[in-house]
């Protein structure tokens, strides 16, 4: 099952429509979610307190909003709804739990104006154990290409099994990129590095990384773009000519505590086209 979290904003109709889309790719059913969140309300109420309809009738509305839009995209889908009052973030995390994948907009109707992405769907990216996927609200031409950012980090796999699917669900070619840049070393500037050397050996890091995916996806057609520049700065670019980026939600930088590493928070607020973070 795929879920798409609505709160009726442009981004999460947008949700909507690649759920749906992804749905009738991976012949999945999608459950279109809205979350009432009811903690306004219940101030100085008993928390079982009951809810008056008005507060759920505009849930209602946006849920029928986004289901007649899915239908409508996608007939073939098998496509269902469901209205949960609580805190949005919670529960999108809770029901993500047994989902296959979770698609949120990159803003939503609150927020202030100069945000990039809103607070649940950062923390959505940041909490949830299957893929999430974060749609901008643009509407981009198609490009036929998945891009996928590869270090030398073990985590970095499921999101490179998740973009290999996805190339080869959409027969798109897959870019896989990885970033490098020398260390600064302030106290021993002459240090030097054989640049050839060094180049070889950040190609063969992408190399062993596609190898066993490779072999068990043979139709897909793979870039190997091995760039000296910052991740974010690369993948970014690479974005602006895919359908999709895929990122691991942690790589060799990231500190034990931090939910997202810093690669994957910003290209989650930075890309264009949609963003999918996949955790280890
Ligand atoms: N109440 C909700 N129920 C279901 N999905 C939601 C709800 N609120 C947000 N979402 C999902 O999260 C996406 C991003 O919205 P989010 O709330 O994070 O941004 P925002 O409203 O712009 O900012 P913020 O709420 O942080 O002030 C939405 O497009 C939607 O997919
Ligand atoms: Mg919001």
């Amino acid at each position: 099952m795929i879920i798409a979290g609505v709160d009726g904003s442009v981004a999460s109709r947008a949700a909507v429509e690649w759920a749906a889309a992804d749905a009738a790719r991976r012949d999945l059913p999608l459950r279109i979610v809205h979350v009432v969140d009811t903690s306004w309300y219940l101030v100085g109420k008993r928390p079982d307190a009951p809810l008056p309809d008005t507060l759920l009738r505009g849930g209602r509305q946006v849920l029928q909003e986004a289901e007649t839009l899915a239908r409508e995209r996608q007939p073939a889908v098998e496509v269902a709804t469901e209205l949960v009052t609580g805190r949005p973030a919670d529960v999108l995390r809770e029901r993500a739990v047994d989902a296959e994948e979770l698609v949120a907009g990159s803003r939503g109707l609150g927020g202030f104006a100069g945000a990039l992405v809103g607070s649940v769907s950062m923390h959505l990216a940041g909490h949830v154990h299957c893929p999430v996927v974060v749609v901008h609200a643009a509407h981009l031409p198609a490009q036929g290409e998945v891009v996928v950012g590869v270090d030398d980090s073990p985590e970095c796999e499921p999101a490179l099994a998740y973009a290999y699917e996805q190339a080869e669900l959409r027969g798109a070619t897959l870019r896989a990129v990885h970033a490098w840049q020398l260390p600064v070393h302030a106290y021993a500037p002459d240090i030097v590095y054989d640049m050839d050397e060094v180049r070889a050996a950040r190609l063969q890091v992408v190399r062993d990384r596609l190898k066993t995916l490779g072999r068990d996806h043979p139709k897909v057609n793979v870039i190997e773009d091995v760039q000296s520049a910052h991740p974010v700065d690369a993948l970014t670019a690479a974005a602006e000519r895919a359908d999709l980026l895929v990122v691991g939600s942690h790589g060799r930088g990231a500190l034990g505590s931090a939910l997202l590493g810093s690669v994957s928070r910003n290209v989650v607020q930075h890309a264009r086209c949609p963003v999918a973070v996949v955790r280890a």
